[in-house]
């Protein structure tokens, strides 16, 4: 199963453009996932791949077979393209058996009877489902009729499958327990995967690779790591987990050449972040600040290590079962962050390593 390459894709409807030069390759075998929030152009993008969508211009391509080249005059029609569909919704004929349902495809691709009935039992073997095979999907469950959807987007040994937000109709336990069997379905079929949500959490369990969307640009490719440790932008950053956003200016440096000082807005107070290129004095800048990495500490406790201290204000804090959740400021900025004590007093004092700020110079 070759490589799935995308290349200059631009994709406007009614003069509105919803994608602006989208460029990814997923690798052979890969889980690779596009990720941002709603509108950004996922599905789009998806269905381009799929040949659903008539892109304005650019490349498509699996292995050396083009699906689609320039403004498209060739392109191949989605079913010449032999990928695997699953959408949120699961589409399954309602008149038909489970078995049945599965065995559309095949008698498209003219299998012969014998081979339908191995390879339908084989799928539903792969998800578990075969003792239902005889169902029909209403007397199935939201979670097993999902099941059934992706048996029948891999039954033909589709070169890729595309899954467009595939769990969001289950509750949140089933998605959790559908997110592992996903996965683990998708190492032993072994397919290359594209995978489409709004789910960050999704996201960063279930790929190899991640491709952040924000308004029909692609922000950033990387594996959950790197997206999650050196986000690109401060809107990677805001978009996944939870990160506080400060507005500053670039100080005078330290006397340690590894860190800048970022003066914080107009607070008086400033933290001292680990240098990146292109940062010089007097600019303006954005330090992304995991809530997580945060250490909440009462002001008499605050060890003399070269740690950042910033002094905060306690405006809200929430209990969440398996710790505080904290809302809190800083001269006029706003700030979240977490621990597992209850702190009651108004005023705390908020420890923060300089290697854990995410320092955006602003562009000039
Ligand atoms: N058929 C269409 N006609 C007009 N606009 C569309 C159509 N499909 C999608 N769009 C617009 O394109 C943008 C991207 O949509 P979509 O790819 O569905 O986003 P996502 O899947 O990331 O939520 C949105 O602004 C959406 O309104
Ligand atoms: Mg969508």
């Amino acid at each position: 199963m070759p490589e799935l390459v995308v290349e200059n894709l631009v994709k406007s409807f009614g003069g509105n453009t919803v994608l602006e030069d989208i460029n990814f390759t997923v690798q052979e075998g890969e889980f690779f996932t596009l990720l941002g929030p709603s509108g950004c152009g996922k599905s789009t993008t998806l269905s381009c791949v799929a040949g659903l969508e008539h892109p304005d211009s650019g490349t498509i391509r699996v292995g050396d077979q083009v699906f689609f080249e320039g403004t498209g005059k060739h392109a191949v029609p989605p079913e010449g393209r032999n990928l695997g569909l699953v959408f949120q919704s699961y589409a399954l004929w309602p008149h038909m058996t489970i078995a049945d349902n599965l065995a559309l495809p095949l008698k498209l691709r003219k299998v012969s009877k014998d081979e339908q009935r191995r390879l339908i039992d084989e799928a539903l073997g792969k998800v578990d489902m075969l003792h239902l095979r005889d169902r029909y999907p209403h007397q199935l469950s939201g979670g097993q009729q999902q099941r059934v959807a992706l048996a029948r987007g891999i039954v033909y040994a589709p070169g890729v499958l595309l899954l467009d937000e595939p769990l969001s109709n289950l509750d949140a336990k089933m998605r959790d327990q559908a997110r592992t069997w996903l996965k683990a379905l998708q190492r032993e079929v072994g397919i290359t995967t594209v995978y489409v949500t709004h789910d960050q959490i999704e996201a960063m369990s279930l790929s190899d690779r991640i491709a952040v969307f924000m308004h029909g640009r692609l922000q950033q490719v990387g594996t959950p790591t790197e997206i999650y440790e050196t986000p690109a932008t401060p809107e990677v950053a805001g978009f996944i987990g939870r990160c506080n956003l400060l507005e500053g200016r670039i100080g005078e440096a330290p006397a340690d050449r590894r860190t800048v000082r970022v003066e914080l807005g107009d607070t008086g107070q400033h933290l001292d972040v680990v240098r990146t290129d292109g940062a010089a004095q007097g600019q303006k800048a954005t330090v992304g600040l995991r809530s997580e990495r945060i250490t909440l500490a009462e002001r008499a406790d605050v060890p003399a290590n070269g740690v950042n201290v910033l002094e905060a204000k306690i405006a809200q804090c929430s209990y969440t079962g398996a710790r505080f959740e904290y809302e809190l400021t800083v001269g006029g900025l706003t700030l979240q962050a977490e621990s597992e004590v209850r702190y009651t007093g108004s005023e705390i004092s908020l420890l923060i390593r300089p290697e854990d700020c995410l320092l955006y110079p602003a562009a000039a």
